[in-house]
This record gives C-alpha cells, sequence and structure tokens, in this order.
C-alpha cells in the first residue's frame, strides 16, 4: 500500500470543493431546529472527543519537553518549551487556521449566507473575542471531526452520551475559552506579511578580501560572546538562559551546548575554549544522567558532536565517550521491528514513545541516527551500530520499495505507519537529509539510499511544492488528503540539501539543473522569512494563502536552516547575493538577540523591540554561527567531498569514492554542470578555516 502517494492528490480544486460541500450541508442543517440540534451534537462530540485526547496527554506528557526545540515546532506563544499537548492544540488550531484556501473560501460564503454566520457565531461565542471567520472555522472542523467520531466510534459517543448536562456545559465552556484563546492568539499572528515595512535592500556586490575577513571576525566574536555567557553561568549544564543568566538542563543533562560548540571552537581557532570544553568530556560528562532524553537529540548533538571532535582532532577520548553514550542509547532499540523508540532514560535505559502520537517512532526521529551510528561503527570497528540505524531504512525500503516520501508515524511493534501525515519540516526533515548524507559519507556507493532520495525529492517537488501568487516557492505539508500551505523555517534546510545532492552528483543532468533551480528558489523564500519581518528575523512558520505570505507563530529561536542554505549556495553559485542576505540576518542577531550574557531567541518577529524568550539554544554555536563563519570563509575552508555535516552541522569524514570513479565523476560534473563555478582555491582535504590561519585541524 502506498498510503500517502496515493493520498495526495492535485489539491486545490477538491479541497475547495469539498470545503463548500460541507458548509453548505451546515448552511443548510441550519435551516430547521432539528438540524441545529444534531449540528451541535456532532460539534459536541468532536470537542469531547478533543477534551478527552487533551486530558490523556497532559496525564501522560510527563517527558514529552525533552524532546522539544531542535525539530519541533513549538506551539506555545512564549518560543519556550514545547509538548505534545501544545503541539496537539497547535495542530487544532492550525486545522482551523492553515486551510488557506478553505478560509478564503468560508469567508466568501459567509457573506452571502447569514445564516451560516449566525449558527457559528452562536455556537462560537463572538461575545468572547473569538472573530466570527474564525469560529465558523472551527465549528467546521470540530462538525467534521465529531461527524467521523460518530461514525466511527460507538465508545466515544456513548461516553459523550453519558455525560452529565452540567459536566457537558463545563467542558464546553472550557473548550470555548481554550479555543477563544487559540484564536485570538493565532488572529494576533496571522497579519499579512506583505503589509509589513521591509528591511533595507542589501546592497549585493562583490567584497574585497578586508572585508570578508572584517565580518568573519564579528561572526567569531559572536562565537566567542554566547561560549562566554555559556562558561560563565552554564557550565556543563545543556543550555543557557542568558536573561536570566543562569543554565537549564534540556536533553539529557550531557552538556549539551558544550559538545555543540566544540567542533565550532576548534574550526574558529578558540583552542583554548576548545581545550577547556575537551577537557570537562573527558573528565566530567556525567553518562547516567537520569532523565528522559531524546535518542535524536542525543545522537545529533552529542554523539554527532563527539564523533566531529574526534574527526577533526584524533583525540581517542572523544571517540570512546561517543561510544560510550552510545551503548547507553542502544536499548532503544530492543523493540519487535527494530525500529527504535524515542525517549530514553541514560541511567536506566529504559525507553518508551510518547503517547500524544500512540506511541509510535517519528520519521525524523529514527531516520536520523544512520550518519553518526555508521561513523561511529567505521571509527570503532565494531557494526553494531551501523547495522541497527541502517535496519530501520532497509525496512521502510523493503516494504514500500515505490514509495519516496514517507508518513511521519511508525509503529515500532507492527513496523506499520500509523498516520497519513507528511512533512518536510518538524518531524519529517532530517530522514530526507539523511538518505543523501548516508549516500554521501559511505563514498556515493549505496544505491538504496541515493534512489531513496531521489524518489522522495521528485515525490516533494511533483506534490508539496507550490508558488504563491507573489512569486514566493515554497514546500507545502500534507495530513489525511489535505495539503497544508505551511511553510516551516525548519524546511529551509531543503534548499541547501537539494544543492548538495545536485552538486556531489546524486542526480545528474537536467534533473540536477531542476533541483538547482529550486534550491535557489526556496533560499530566496526563505531569505524572505527575514527580510520582510520588522525585525529581520524569520518566524518559526509562515502559511501562504491567496492574501500571500503569513506569519504563522512569531517566535525565532535562532535557528540555522535559513544560512545554511545561504552558505551551501554560496559554496555552490558564488552568487555575492548569498553572502549579503546572511550578513543582513546576522545584524538582525546582533540588533535584537545579543543580551549581556550572551544570544536568546525572541518571541514575536514583527515587534521593533522584541522580547527574548531567555534561551541560547545549543544549535545556534553548533549550526548558525558555523554556517555564518563558513558563509564567509574561504572554500578551502570546507571541503564538502571529505566532509558531511550531520544535521546539527558536526562535520564527519566520509569515505571517498575510489579514485576511478571519482575522476570519472569530476569529468562528468564539468560537462554536465553550468553553474559550477571555477575552482576557487582547492583545499588538501582538510578542515580548516579561513584564510586567517587560525585553527588548523591536525589529524
Ligand atoms: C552515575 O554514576 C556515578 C559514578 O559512576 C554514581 O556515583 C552516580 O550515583 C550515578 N548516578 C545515577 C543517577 O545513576
Ligand atoms: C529487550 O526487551 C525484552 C522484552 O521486553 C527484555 O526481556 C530484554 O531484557 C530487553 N533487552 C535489553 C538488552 O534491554
Ligand atoms: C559491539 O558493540 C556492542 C554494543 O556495545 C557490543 O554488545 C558488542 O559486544 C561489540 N562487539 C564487539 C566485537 O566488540
Ligand atoms: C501492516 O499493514 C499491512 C497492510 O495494511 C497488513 O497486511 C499487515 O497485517 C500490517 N501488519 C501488522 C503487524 O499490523
Amino acid at each position: 500500500m502506498l498510503p500517502v502517494t496515493t493520498g495526495i492528490s492535485p489539491p486545490r480544486r477538491a479541497r475547495v470543493g469539498s470545503t463548500s460541500n460541507l458548509t453548505r450541508r451546515l448552511g443548510r442543517q441550519a435551516g430547521t431546529p432539528a438540524a441545529i440540534v444534531l449540528a451541535a451534537l456532532i460539534l459536541i462530540g468532536g470537542i469531547s472527543f478533543l477534551l478527552h485526547n487533551r486530558i490523556s496527554d497532559e496525564e501522560e506528557g510527563h517527558g514529552l519537553h525533552v524532546v522539544s526545540s531542535k525539530r519541533r515546532s513549538l506551539a506555545d506563544d512564549s518560543g519556550g518549551s514545547g509538548s505534545g499537548v501544545a503541539e496537539r492544540i497547535q495542530l487544532l488550531a492550525e486545522g482551523a487556521e492553515l486551510e488557506n484556501d478553505r478560509m478564503a473560501q468560508l469567508e466568501d460564503e459567509q457573506q452571502q449566507e447569514d445564516s451560516d454566520s449566525e449558527l457559528s457565531g452562536t455556537l462560537f461565542g463572538a461575545k468572547e473575542g473569538v472573530k466570527l471567520a474564525n469560529g465558523q472555522q472551527v465549528a467546521a472542523m470540530a462538525a467534521k471531526t465529531g461527524a467521523r467520531n460518530a461514525a466511527n466510534s460507538r465508545t466515544r459517543s456513548t461516553q459523550f452520551q453519558k455525560a452529565s448536562p452540567s459536566r457537558f456545559a463545563k467542558k464546553l465552556e472550557e473548550t470555548r475559552h481554550r479555543v477563544g484563546l487559540q484564536a485570538a492568539s493565532r488572529q494576533r499572528y496571522s497579519a499579512i506579511v506583505s503589509s509589513f515595512p521591509s528591511q533595507p535592500e542589501p546592497a549585493v556586490e562583490e567584497l574585497s578580501e578586508a572585508e570578508v575577513a572584517r565580518r568573519r571576525e564579528a561572526i567569531k566574536a559572536a562565537m566567542l560572546h554566547s561560549w562566554r555567557g555559556y562558561e560563565k553561568y552554564a557550565w556543563g549544564q545543556d543550555e543557557l538562559c542568558p536573561v536570566s543568566q543562569q543554565g537549564k538542563n534540556s536533553f539529557g543533562g550531557l552538556g549539551a551546548t558544550m559538545i555543540d560548540a566544540l567542533d565550532t571552537l576548534h574550526m574558529m581557532g578558540f583552542h583554548e575554549e576548545y581545550g577547556r570544553a575537551a577537557e570537562w568530556v573527558r573528565s566530567e560528562m556525567p553518562l547516567n544522567a537520569s532523565f528522559d532524553a531524546s535518542v535524536f537529540e542525543t545522537i545529533i548533538r552529542v554523539v554527532g558532536g563527539m564523533l566531529a571532535a574526534h574527526d577533526m582532532t584524533g583525540d581517542k577520548v572523544m571517540l570512546e565517550r561517543a561510544q560510550q553514550v552510545a551503548d547507553r542509547i542502544l536499548p532503544a532499540y530492543n523493540t519487535t521491528t527494530k525500529i527504535p523508540l524515542n525517549i530514553i532514560n541514560l541511567a536506566t535505559q529504559q525507553a518508551k514513545n510518547p503517547t500524544w502520537n500512540q506511541r509510535a517512532s517519528t520519521l525524523a526521529e529514527f531516520g536520523t541516527h544512520q550518519v553518526e551510528f555508521w561513523r561511529l561503527s567505521q571509527s570503532t570497528g565494531n557494526d553494531t551500530y551501523a547495522e541497527l540505524a541502517e535496519g530501520t531504512i532497509r525496512h521502510l525500503h523493503k516494504g514500500w520499495p515505490q514509495q519516496g516520501v514517507m508518513p511521519l508515524f511508525i509503529s515500532p511493534t507492527t513496523g506499520n505507519f500509523t498516520a497519513r501525515r507528511v512533512s518536510f519540516g518538524a518531524l519529517g526533515d532530517s530522514y530526507y537529509e539523511y538518505l543523501l548524507k548516508m549516500w554521501l559519507i559511505k563514498g556515493r556507493q549505496d544505491e538504496m539510499y541515493r534512489s531513496m532520495w531521489e524518489r522522495a525529492m521528485d515525490e516533494m517537488i511533483n506534490k508539496l511544492v507550490f508558488t504563491s501568487r507573489e512569486g514566493l516557492t515554497y514546500v507545502a505539508e500534507f495530513d489525511r488528503s489535505i495539503i497544508k500551505h505551511k511553510f516551516d523555517h525548519l524546511v529551509c534546510f531543503v534548499p541547501g540539501m537539494l544543492a548538495l545532492g545536485a552538486h556531489s552528483g546524486a542526480v545528474q543532468g537536467a534533473k540536477a539543473e531542476r533541483y538547482m533551480q529550486l534550491a535557489a528558489d526556496l533560499t530566496h523564500t526563505c531569505w524572505q522569512m527575514y527580510h520582510r519581518m520588522p525585525s529581520g528575523l524569520s518566524p518559526e512558520y509562515v502559511t501562504f494563502s491567496a492574501q500571500g505570505m503569513k506569519v504563522g507563530a512569531a517566535y525565532n529561536l535562532l535557528r540555522p536552516e535559513a544560512l545554511e542554505a545561504m552558505w551551501y549556495m554560496w559554496r555552490l553559485t558564488h552568487d555575492w547575493k548569498y553572502r549579503a542576505w546572511g550578513w543582513q540576518v546576522f545584524q538582525a542577531f546582533e540588533a535584537h538577540c545579543k543580551v549581556e550574557a550572551g544570544y536568546s531567541g525572541i518571541k514575536d518577529v514583527r515587534a521593533a523591540t522584541p522580547v527574548p524568550d531567555d534561551t541560547q539554544q545549543s544549535f545556534f554555536l553548533a549550526e548558525t554561527l558555523k554556517y555564518l563563519f563558513l558563509l564567509f570563509s574561504d572554500d578551502s575552508a570546507f571541503d564538502m567531498d571529505e566532509w558531511v555535516l550531520n544535521t546539527e552541522a558536526h562535520p564527519l569524514r566520509t569515505t571517498q569514492p575510489k579514485q576511478e570513479e571519482q575522476q570519472h565523476e569530476r569529468q562528468q560534473q564539468e560537462r554536465k554542470r553550468w553553474w559550477w563555478p571555477p575552482s576557487r582555491s582547492k583545499s588538501g582535504g582538510g578542515l580548516i578555516s579561513g584564510s586567517d590561519g587560525s585553527g588548523s585541524i591536525a589529524r
């Protein structure tokens, strides 16, 4: 079965049609008192179902926060720690908010049919600050859920019939309150971006060597500033709270920022700082903190960070520690299908999955161990790690051989997908990245990964890539046969990945050119997400509708993906606009995120003076500043043939393709890549910092 591909249909028309049917049905029902009662019952059924789920999430929600910030869209306004509960509520709200075409349709019909407005207004209390259109839409959603629920679940409907009227009224009141709050905040967030004053256009010009060096120094100074704050206030903890000037543990207490910063410090030539961090890893890093750690985060940040430090310096302690942490994670793989669970307690080694998605394992989580575990096996000579991690990909390859894009959730018990939601953003993203990067790190020979990647990219391009009326290209999401025109900042990793794939020969000829063009278009959209905001910083996600790009969630967590794209595009085209864009993004971080003790995320990118969220994410040091540094470094700073960056931007050594193959490939590249710039300075394969000579790396 092909749960996704069969489900994605050319979306817009079909969807708008069915929505309008739903609306008409509601409108007709509104005509008779009996129909109103029926609609209300269905609606209440939906609400009780949603409430029930929310309550059980809250009961079992413990531990969810640990898998928060790298890959999830955080739902709460504060930009603080996300949770399954928050995400569920967000999904509900998104369901109401993000169906933009549908929303427009509803609004049109609303003008024509007063009865619709009355119905939704009555049910959802416009008086309480819920905008009519939102109310109507939530009502439509809830009614739809209710109808599905009533049809599918006798149990739940009996439950809801048994509920006493007063309990019922209370629940309705609670839900109304919650939905009201949510709708009000959504409304706040959906200001149309195109109406914002734009930042001044950056001058796109070729810079002198001295100017490039000056900018590189400014970026290094930012790294030092972030690091010093961490050293002073949060030493040994996962993250710095730069405003309250303290530390916090959010990833298992393994010193995530310390380890994430290692290779960036080393690349930038901060050897004393590197030395202090390495000494902490050697003698103080706790391996058994009793904390529900995310398997995924621990692998990409901690295992990946130490493997990179080992690859860059040859320091054996880094490898030993990486292996020790990996060994503590392995029990997560002890499932009938060998699909790993998402959460593990490093002290007790008890593994589990979160409850909010029916204890399924998440695509981006189990699909993002392969590069680290493969490299770990290579470095230690023990195949266990690679075999386990690669086993999950082989499972997908064997079970769904024709399918490229995969749903987000899979049951570790049955090995089957449990939902049909698809995303290249939160929960899905780095699975696709690792298909390509596994092909690269294994010496470009393992056809399984390459073909799976190509299939996924082609499906993405055919079904999920859209261009907005204002000419911005984006990758949409898919959920139960509905396309959601939502674009996470996280998806800005896609252009870098496409460019890397095209450059490295994963696809060739005209197709490589198409991928490269799409990479350029998407990078432009990612840039616009910064450029159009009053603060010059991107929101967490935007949505697209007939009116244009809108802000989805307004917070900024200092995320790296857009800069990652700009760096890859700079490297592969040497178009100066990418340096101009990247510099402007850096200026916005300097203006709005820099505080006395480091850099903080902000709560609302539309504010002239944004409020800080008091978190310096560890990926700011691992990725954001590293990509900026590379953007203003010579090409020789990073050899793309010898190194692959894991999804946390930790560089790992690749296995080189055989000599002849390499030569053949080069010839092909020269023939077929018209955009490929003349080689500027070919390094000897090292990973060294810019032309100022700092931070060269010993083997
Ligand atoms: C972790 O290990 C250390 C020494 O190996 C021990 O003293 C400590 O109690 C352990 N902590 C936990 C939470 O198991
Ligand atoms: C794996 O799981 C089985 C069944 O749950 C259990 O009996 C076994 O001890 C576990 N093995 C490890 C290494 O955790
Ligand atoms: C490889 O590592 C696994 C997991 O730590 C261990 O159980 C196994 O004994 C190791 N194999 C060898 C040959 O060292
Ligand atoms: C997985 O799904 C397939 C196809 O729907 C079904 O035949 C199979 O029984 C399922 N496996 C399990 C273990 O549920």
